[in-house]
């Protein structure tokens, strides 16, 4: 069978990630995690004290910016490097989560992001997951999945995953989600849609394990065709 290319889009918190990496473990695949590539960036300017609002010397600092993913024996151990530098870990603070949302936004950022996807992508046998990846970035991708859940649903599992004593609300929870959805379809470059080919899977009502077995189902039926 060959190594096809698999995408899951759709927004912050549907739990595209673990489904993501699931599937990659099940068929042998590589698994990129488009938004680290972005964390990245993020982390690199606030170490380098660059303001995320200053465009031109986001642009000029581009060219010194690295990024390497290296896959290892399973599809949930990965390493990210930075400058040759493993930074995995420092990439979802409270602080990065905040500047990534804005230099996401710029042309500049997103074409060299997306041009080391296409690097990651090259030869198939990948599972890639993030907003624009079918839409965009792999646009001749074999399995195009949009996965969505209802922003109470998100909220919740969200929610689930937090310490007790986090004192976040869950209605907070969902209002923020609520706002994040809104700024990823209506921002100007690289919005948050639905690729026409793409299959839309509304996981509200399902659990994980019945989101994966769909979607190999989908995968297995591309791979031989
Ligand atoms: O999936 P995540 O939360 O790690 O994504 C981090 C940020 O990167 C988020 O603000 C959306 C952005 N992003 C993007 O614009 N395009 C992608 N393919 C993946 C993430």
């Amino acid at each position: 069978m060959h190594k096809i290319t698999i995408v899951i889009d759709g927004p912050a918190g549907a739990g595209k990630s673990s489904v993501a990496q699931a599937i990659a473990q099940e068929l042998g695949y590589k698994y990129l995690n488009s938004g680290a590539l972005y964390r990245a960036i993020a982390l690199y300017l606030h170490q380098h004290h660059i303001d995320p609002l200053d465009a031109a010397a986001i642009t000029a600092a581009l060219p010194e910016i690295h990024i390497t993913l290296v896959n290892h024996t399973t599809a949930s151990d990965y390493e990210l490097l930075l400058n040759g530098v493993s930074v995995l870990d420092q990439l979802y603070s409270v602080t990065i989560e905040k500047l990534v949302g804005t230099i996401s936004k710029l042309g500049p950022v997103r074409e060299k992001v997306g041009g080391v996807q296409q690097d990651l992508g090259k030869g198939g046998g990948i599972v890639a997951d993030g907003r624009d990846m079918g839409s965009k970035v792999f646009p001749h991708a074999e399995l195009k999945v949009f996965m969505t859940a209802s922003p109470a649903v998100r909220a919740q599992r969200r929610h689930s995953t937090l310490p007790p004593d986090a004192g976040v609300a869950l209605e907070e929870l969902q209002r923020h989600i609520e706002a994040r959805d809104e700024a990823d379809r209506t921002r100007a470059i690289s919005p948050l849609v639905k690729a026409p080919d793409a299959v839309e899977l509304d996981t509200s009502h399902m659990d994980f394990n019945a989101v994966v077995e769909q979607i190999l189902q989908l995968a297995k039926t591309r791979m031989a065709g």
